[in-house]
């Protein structure tokens, strides 16, 4: 596919200045355009082969391959009996909310049987993202890797590599996921843990009766590699490590980094890193491996996904030997693995972090128990942002302000907690309710406006790290910290400078972050915990971002086959 496409993109502009002779013309946008027919199918893996939710019957699902500046047009046709909706994580979908993705946010599903075509442009952006189901669970097997090639002639800002090969990092459930979750809903309690950690669908030898199902990436001796690693699990941050090599970072959420070398990787759901490798060791059997990072009292599934690094030549007998992770609960490491993350911020590729800010805000992250009617214990774990639970709406907000619906959300969504407290304090077991309204709060952000929101992480039941991810923008993360923040004296330690860039932010544990960004986009945009166990309880909330005054700044007109609810 890609190699196919690279050809087709090299020979139009030859012919086309073969006719027009020496004008100097600027190299066509291609369109590239995908089939995902979203099918159950058995997929062998580990002990059993029940049938999984995929796309084209793959797993991982294909990879997009596109360049910076291409249109993607992605015609999704619903073959499975769950409802269904792809977002494409990370892409910035400029005026164009209606191919994001996030079911009853952007768009109602694709129902079985119907089809939906997701058409974007993909600008200003280049490196790796990734897609997956936003709908339910159904992400925990509907997921794969997007490339965005830099424009023709516009090299890599490191060194080039000899190859690529992208490394998707899963969680993966023995059991039909839906039937999982429903269980823990039931219960009002968190769904049974997953089996297994895998890497690109397969969970590697540690894991029992899988010898067969492992990833095997070969090398050659004195050669460099870009490996694309997405972490597309569902509710863990994950270490990543090869033994024998060190990994050079080189970008994260497709937005390029200054480089430096680490033995490991923190990877948190949702986030992507690029990382060079030279294969320079001696000529063996080397694992990779990925592993859950968890500081607070919380049981995981904490076994080691491993694939095999493994040069050219030699036999397959050679028995790897097992990388050096950190421990699973290393918050030291992941604090200053966090530290050395910076924008690349260079002439061609600048960190336009925001100066002066329009609007502050402060959310904290809380979990809670509520009561419930349907649960067994009459009461269900809850999660909330300043102490709203987020309710479903049954129709797409993104529709609804267009179409300007009345009653589907408000937008009073509080720009403070309501009510001050020591947020990291001793643990607070007590008074543990939260507030649900019947429709959605959202807020309101005016156009082009700069937002500085600190993520702040509180004790109300319990203490845990959180990544968020935004829709339709980058953010930078212009600052973080253990406890809680002092508006008064933790600015004064932002990087403004060059700050990381992402699309996804780990609040750490009992600590919080501040991002910041220019609302430039105009839209419904979704905003949540990239755990989906915590998206599913409530934790998440939209920007309705206004239209601006100019032609090319309101929200463009919705597609003619976006789906009715
Ligand atoms: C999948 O495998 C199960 C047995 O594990 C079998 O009963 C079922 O018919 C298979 N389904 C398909 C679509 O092949
Ligand atoms: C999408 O695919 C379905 C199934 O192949 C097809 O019926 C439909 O016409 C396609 N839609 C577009 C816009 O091509
Ligand atoms: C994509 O770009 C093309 C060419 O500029 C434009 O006509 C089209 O409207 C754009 N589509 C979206 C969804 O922005
Ligand atoms: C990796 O980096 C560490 C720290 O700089 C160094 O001690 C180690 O020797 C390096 N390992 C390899 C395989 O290059
Ligand atoms: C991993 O989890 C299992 C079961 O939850 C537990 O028995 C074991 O001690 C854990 N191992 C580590 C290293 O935390
Ligand atoms: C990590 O867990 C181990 C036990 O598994 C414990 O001994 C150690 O103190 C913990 N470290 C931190 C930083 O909490
Ligand atoms: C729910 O109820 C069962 C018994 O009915 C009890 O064993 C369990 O601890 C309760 N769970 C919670 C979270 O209250
Ligand atoms: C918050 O709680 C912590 C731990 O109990 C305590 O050390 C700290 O002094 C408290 N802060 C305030 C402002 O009360
Ligand atoms: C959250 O809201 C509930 C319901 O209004 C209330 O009982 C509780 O005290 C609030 N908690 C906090 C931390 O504000
Ligand atoms: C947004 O505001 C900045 C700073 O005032 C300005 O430079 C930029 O042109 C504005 N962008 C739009 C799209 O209005
Ligand atoms: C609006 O966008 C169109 C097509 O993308 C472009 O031709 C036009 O110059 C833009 N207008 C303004 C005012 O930026
Ligand atoms: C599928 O989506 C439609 C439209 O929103 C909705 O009416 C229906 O209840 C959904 N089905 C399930 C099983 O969620």
């Amino acid at each position: 596919m890609g190699r196919g496409n690279r050809f087709h993109l090299a020979i139009i502009p030859l012919l086309f200045l073969a006719f027009i002779g020496f004008m100097s013309t600027p190299v066509k946008a291609a369109v590239k355009s995908y089939q995902f027919n979203i099918q159950v199918k058995n997929v062998s893996r580990l002990c059993h082969s029940k049938p999984i939710v995929t796309v084209n019957g793959l797993f991982p699902g294909p990879t997009i391959y596109v360049r910076e500046g291409d249109r993607v047009l992605i015609n999704v046709t619903n073959h499975a009996q769950y409802n269904m909706s792809i977002h494409w994580h990370g892409l910035k979908q400029f005026r164009n909310g209606w191919a994001d993705g996030p079911a009853y946010i952007t768009q109602c599903p694709v129902q079985t049987g119907q089809s939906y075509t997701y058409d974007f442009n993909v600008t200003g952006q280049r490196g790796t993202l990734w897609w997956h189901a936003h709908i339910f669970w159904l992400r925990a097997t509907v997921y794969g890797a997007i490339v965005i090639m830099p424009k023709q002639g516009t090299p890599y800002p490191f060194p080039q590599p000899d190859f690529e090969f992208n490394l998707l990092l899963g969680e993966w459930w023995n059991n039909d996921v839906e039937e999982v979750v429903k269980q823990g809903n039931k219960l009002g309690l968190p769904p049974k843990m997953s089996d297994a950690h895998t890497i690109n669908g397969k969970p590697g030898p540690l894991f029992p009766c899988s010898e067969k199902h492992t990833y095997s990436m070969e090398v050659e001796k004195g050669k460099t590699y870009l490996l694309r690693i997405i972490n597309a699990a569902l509710n863990d941050e994950l270490f990543f490590a090869i033994a024998g090599h060190n990994m050079t970072v080189v970008e994260i959420d497709a937005v390029y980094t200054k480089p430096f070398t680490t033995e490991a990787i923190l990877i948190a759901p949702g986030q992507t890193t690029n990382v060079l490798i030279r294969a320079n060791n001696m000529p063996s059997r080397y694992f990779m491996a990925a592993r859950p990072f968890m500081d607070a009292p919380i049981s995981i599934d904490n076994k080691t996904a491993t694939a095999i690094l493994q040069y050219k030549g030699v036999p397959n007998t050679l028995l790897p030997r097992l990388p050096k992770l950190p421990a699973l609960n290393d918050s030291a490491f992941t604090l200053s693995y966090n530290a050395k993350l910076r924008s690349l911020n260079s002439l061609q590729f600048p960190a336009n972090v925001p100066l002066k800010v329009d609007r502050r805000l402060f959310y904290t992250i809380g979990l809670g128990m509520d009561p419930c009617s349907t649960c067994q214990n009459g009461t269900q774990l809850v999660a909330s942002l300043n102490n709203i639970t987020f309710v479903m709406p049954k129709t797409g907000l993104l529709q609804a302000h267009y179409f300007n619906l009345k009653g589907v959300f408000t937008t009073d969504f509080p720009d403070r907690p309501p009510t001050p407290f020591n947020y990291t304090g001793a643990p607070l077991t007590a008074n543990l309710q939260t507030s649900q309204s019947t429709r959605p709060r959202l807020s309101k952000i005016a156009f082009n406006s700069t937002v500085e929101l600190v993520l702040q992480d509180t004790n109300l039941l319990s203490v845990e790290s959180h990544p968020f991810h935004l829709h339709g923008y980058n953010f930078f993360v212009v600052g973080t910290g253990i406890g809680n923040f002092d508006p008064k004296k933790d600015p004064s330690n932002y990087n403004l400078i060059d700050p990381p860039e992402s699309n996804t932010v780990g609040v750490p544990t009992g600590g919080w972050t501040a991002i910041r960004f220019r609302a430039d986009n105009p839209g419904v945009w979704f905003m949540h915990c990239h755990l989906e166990l915590h998206t599913g309880w409530g934790l998440k909330t939209a920007f309705v971002v206004e239209d601006g005054p100019g032609p090319n700044q309101s929200i463009l007109p919705p597609p003619k086959d976006l789906p009715p609810c």
